[in-house]
């Protein structure tokens, strides 16, 4: 299988970098009309007018006639729960009738429920089932997906996930790029209620030394009556101190400073942030941590969108990202997310696709090998159904990714 592919009659839609592009500049994309992609070994070597393109052995290549159609980056969907045990109707059955989320997690039910089944499940069938998910999010132009533990909480299941991604990222047919994040700080496991300053001594003395090597980033759920601020900086701090990156699931229920936290720390990413305070979007802004906001999740949990455009206008650098979960957001649609940032949290089609590529690829430290189309970045493209991208939003909640092509392999085709 040959990873070299020209992709001819493009119309290239691309934000351009090798970093998150902040406030302002999340709104200019680069459209060149009648363009031409190539790739070779899986990365890109031109990108730019048909007329300009080097003389290539075309034998060499598949060649794709895109006919116009709008050619992007393939979208990276940075903040996901994606290896789980069981499934939670139930649940969302009893918000609808009026119970909340929170309260749910504090009878016993919510994330414990779904550790309880993750425990008893195996390796095999949690990779498998993580695999349909994949298979799914390919089709709607996913190239990269983050995938968090936190359904252990415990050494041994947290390991068993990890595994899991293991597998998953290492499969030679793998569809796309797996990045794993050690969320162990997902909440308090019940043998541990009551004792949570003893649940992170555990997390701090014996599962970071055993998840090393095994996740990049190192997140916590930061909320009241979870992990409140100072176990979490306790945490986040050795987690650093242990060579993780960080990210916080922060202020997410409740405004609790996360949002300040993770700029203090230096996190990658701070998540969430329904219920942000001013000065934590100024000092993000200000510390460079990438706002991932991920509208599905006020959808489904029915509370208030993400404050998109305070971000934005104070100069933060915003992603979006679907928390697909068997919980909070049993959903990792990429076009609803889309519609729901442009329809709800006002944002620019433009800023849009960067939050769901450049920035995304910024969100798990990949901005300079993918996120946007650009000689010497990995061949992550995606090419649409229409020539116009602004059909993204404007289709609402409906796919018009039409082909999607995974470091240099075509790995899904809508016909
Ligand atoms: O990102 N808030 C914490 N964690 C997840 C939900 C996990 C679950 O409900 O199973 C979230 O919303
Ligand atoms: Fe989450």
């Amino acid at each position: 299988m040959t990873r070299n592919i020209i992709i001819e009659n493009a119309t290239i839609v691309t934000p351009e970098g090798r970093s998150a592009r902040k406030g302002e500049a999340m709104a200019s994309v680069k459209v060149i009309e009648n363009a031409t992609l190539v790739a070779r070994d899986g990365k890109i070597t031109f990108v730019g007018p048909m007329a300009e393109m080097p003389q290539l052995q075309k034998e060499e290549y598949e060649v794709i006639d895109a006919a116009g159609r709008a050619v992007l980056p393939g979208f990276l969907d940075s903040h996901t729960h994606l290896i789980f045990g069981g499934f939670r109707p139930d649940e969302f059955e009893w918000r609808l009738k009026g119970d909340s989320y929170m309260s749910i997690m504090e009878r016993g039910g919510g994330i414990q429920s779904t550790v309880n089944a993750t425990r008893t499940e195996s390796v095999e069938d949690l990779t498998a089932k993580a695999q349909w998910f994949i298979d799914r999010m390919v089709q709607m132009g996913v190239t990269t997906v983050e995938a968090k533990s936190g359904y252990g909480l415990n050494t041994e299941t947290e390991l068993k996930m990890l595994e899991a991604i293991r597998r998953l990222s290492d499969d030679p047919e793998q569809k796309l790029r797996v990045v794993a994040t050690f969320l162990g700080a997902h909440a308090v496991p019940k043998e541990y209620k009551g004792r949570t300053a003893e649940y992170v001594d555990l997390m701090i003395k014996e599962m970071l030394p055993a998840v090393k090597g095994k996740a990049k980033f190192c997140d916590i759920f930061t909320e009241k009556n979870v992990f409140e601020i100072e176990d979490s900086r306790r945490f986040l701090k050795a987690a650093r101190e242990a060579g993780f990156q960080l990210k916080l699931h922060a202020d997410e229920i409740v405004t609790l400073g996360g949002a300040e936290l993770a700029a203090e720390l230096g996190a990658v990413s701070a998540d969430h942030l329904l219920h942000v305070s001013d000065r934590g979007v100024e000092e993000m802004a200000k510390a460079g941590v990438v706002a991932t906001l991920l509208p599905l999740t006020a959808f489904t949990l029915k509370e208030p969108y993400a404050p998109a455009r305070r971000f934005i206008d104070h100069g933060a650098a915003v992603a979006l990202a679907t928390d697909l979960n068997p919980g909070s957001c049993f959903s990792g649609s990429i076009p609803l997310t889309i519609a729901l940032a442009c329809i709800y949290m006002n944002m620019s089609i433009e800023e849009t696709i960067t939050a769901l590529t450049l920035n995304g690829a910024a969100a798990v430290g990949l901005a300079d090998t993918t996120g946007s189309l650009e000689e010497g970045k990995d061949a992550d493209v995606i090419i649409l159904d229409y020539p116009n991208y602004r059909m993204l939003p404007y289709y609402v909640g409906m796919n018009c990714v039409n082909t999607v092509i995974s470091q240099g392999r075509i790995v899904s085709k809508n016909n």
